[in-house]
């Protein structure tokens, strides 16, 4: 089906194409009779597969990676699609337009995005209110990001604005200082600038008890010694790691648009991210909850990612180049491969190959 649809979409400009994706979307969750089709054409559902990870019920490995869904205004729809948890954002906690348009790049040949959004959103009161229009079986997460114009020293409490904003209407967070289309964010992976973060987020947790999962999320970018670095402080302060945002790097590539500026996403993060999976598992012992992402297209790059250390994975650019029914198709494949190699459970395979 969607290889029929996929031609039409990509006659659009990227952002214009996602708008269309999302007013269906829309459309099909304003309809409530549209929504029982949506899951039945997409999800899949195996005990084999789920997980209870930090006190959350997920019923697969294959999440929805933030910036899909930037204010939360369809992710009524999205849990039909068949994915194990979604998360939604980047949240700041003023609206802000973003860059200016255009900003988001097919490289079609590379099987990648390349986006410099800049956390456009409509803030966190108003995506708060979207979020509340519902109720959700699938685990919510919120990706916090930072408002462009918020004072350099002061950045770090937009992060706790929003997420005391949201404290008891999700699942789990994600502080994202790895977006390369904020100025200065990345400064972030620095040594004191990420005590300075860590120790707020911490003095914040235990001044409000707050007990939702938190998790960091780092750039593909980072060197595999600044991560042992940060390693101790992030053990010490928050719930699971995110690996890896997008990268600022073009390196083999084909795409006649690569030269454009901001995040690259998709298949050519892949192997990076691998290794820093992998690295972080090492270093952890396997005891600190890693989640996927970057370049997963199809079952085995997720078993590969699960291999290496993931205990959940995400997804987004593969979404534009295979469509809405990957998470499912992912999911049935993953549940087969268990099964015909004699895994009893999807934790068998987590770690196996570091
Ligand atoms: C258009 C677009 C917007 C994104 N916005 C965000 C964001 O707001 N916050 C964030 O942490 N990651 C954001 N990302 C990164 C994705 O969540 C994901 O980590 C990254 O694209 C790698 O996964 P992928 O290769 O499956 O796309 C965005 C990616 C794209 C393509």
């Amino acid at each position: 089906m969607y290889k029929l649809i996929k031609p039409l979409l990509f006659q659009f400009d990227p952002e214009k194409a996602h708008g269309m994706t999302v007013n269906a979307l829309k459309t099909s969750q304003k309809h409530s009779q549209f929504l029982p089709i949506l899951e039945k054409l997409f999800y899949y559902k195996h005990d084999i597969l789920s997980q209870n990870i930090k006190g959350i019920h997920f019923e697969n490995p294959v999440g929805l990676a933030a910036g899909f869904d930037k204010s939360c205004e369809v992710p009524k729809a999205l849990e039909k699609l068949g994915f194990g948890a979604l998360e939604l954002g980047g949240i700041t906690p003023k609206p802000q337009p973003g860059n200016t348009k255009p900003r988001m790049y097919r490289l079609v040949e590379d099987d990648a995005l390349i986006n410099r959004m800049g956390f456009n959103n409509l803030g966190m009161h108003k995506a708060l209110s979207n979020l509340r229009k519902f109720n959700y079986e699938t685990p919510i997460g919120l990706n916090v990001g930072v408002n462009k114009a918020t004072p350099y020293e002061q950045r770090y409490e937009d992060y706790i604005k929003v997420i005391d904003t949201f404290k008891h209407d999700v699942a789990f967070f994600t502080v994202n200082i790895s977006s390369p289309n904020t100025e200065n964010l990345q400064s972030f992976h620095d040594e004191d600038e990420f005590s300075q973060l860590c120790s707020a987020i911490q003095t914040y947790k235990i001044q409000y008890e707050i007990d939702v999962p938190i998790f960091i999320k780092l750039t593909s970018d980072l060197s595999v010694g600044t991560l042992t670095r940060m390693l101790e402080s992030i053990t010490q302060t928050f719930d699971g790691i995110m690996l890896a945002n997008t990268t600022q790097k073009r390196e083999h590539l084909q795409s006649a648009n690569q030269k454009e500026t901001g995040g690259l996403s998709g298949r050519p993060l892949f192997e990076r991210n691998l290794q820093l999976i992998a690295h972080t598992y090492q270093k952890t012992q396997g005891k600190f909850l890693i989640i996927g992402t970057g370049g997963i297209f199809n079952v085995d790059d997720t078993i590969k990612m699960l291999r290496h250390g993931a205990s959940l994975v995400q997804i987004y650019s593969a979404l534009v180049f295979e469509g809405p029914g990957l998470p499912k198709k992912i999911n049935k494949q993953l549940a087969q491969y268990l099964q015909a190699h004699g895994y009893r459970h999807i934790n068998d395979i987590i770690g196996l190959d570091v």
